[in-house]
């Protein structure tokens, strides 16, 4: 069996995309035990239209906080994904990751604000990483997608 986990991020100077990075890695270790596929699909979110998330199993989201909300190209993502997605995706698994400098909790609300109005599922509380990333960081980041793959394994999500 196959599932789609679909990554959307942006990140402009890095950070947010260190972040995925460790989740995705954290992905692949735990995928690598099981016995399904989980195949990452990693897209920017001026890339990325209704369909992509339709047909994925799973939704991460990861964006930087911008003034004091989600980053512009995550914002763009939910109003052209909206009316297409509001009948079509309730229930979607969905993870978000935000990267902020020393806040992030607007982007926190801003984007689950939005993903409660879809009525997708949250799989976990957001990880939610603040100013330099640590090594503690980094492994939240590879155990979340470690566990991820291991509930869709499961057939949890
Ligand atoms: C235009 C702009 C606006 C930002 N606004 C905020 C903000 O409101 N709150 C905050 O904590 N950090 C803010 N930051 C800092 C970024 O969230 C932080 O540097 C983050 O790590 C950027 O992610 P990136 O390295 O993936 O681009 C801002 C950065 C930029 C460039």
């Amino acid at each position: 069996m196959s599932f789609k986990l679909l990554v959307v991020y942006q990140s402009r100077d890095g950070g947010v995309q260190k972040v995925v990075d460790a989740f995705t890695c954290g992905v692949a270790l735990a995928a690598e035990q099981g016995t399904c596929k989980i195949d990452v699909e990693i897209r920017h979110p001026l890339d990325t239209e209704a369909s992509d998330v339709i047909a994925a199993h799973a939704l991460v989201l990861a964006t930087p906080e911008h003034f004091g909300s989600m980053a512009g190209a995550t914002k763009h993502f939910f109003e052209e994904i909206w009316y297409a997605c509001l009948d079509e995706t309730v229930g979607k698994p969905w993870q978000l990751i935000v990267k902020a400098g020393t806040d992030g909790t607007g982007a926190i609300q801003s984007v689950e604000r939005l993903a409660k109005g879809l009525q997708w599922a949250q799989f976990r509380p957001p990880l939610h990483v603040i100013g330099d990333i640590t090594e503690t960081d980094t492994n939240n980041a590879i155990e979340l997608g470690a566990s991820l793959a291991a509930s869709i394994e499961l057939g949890l999500v």
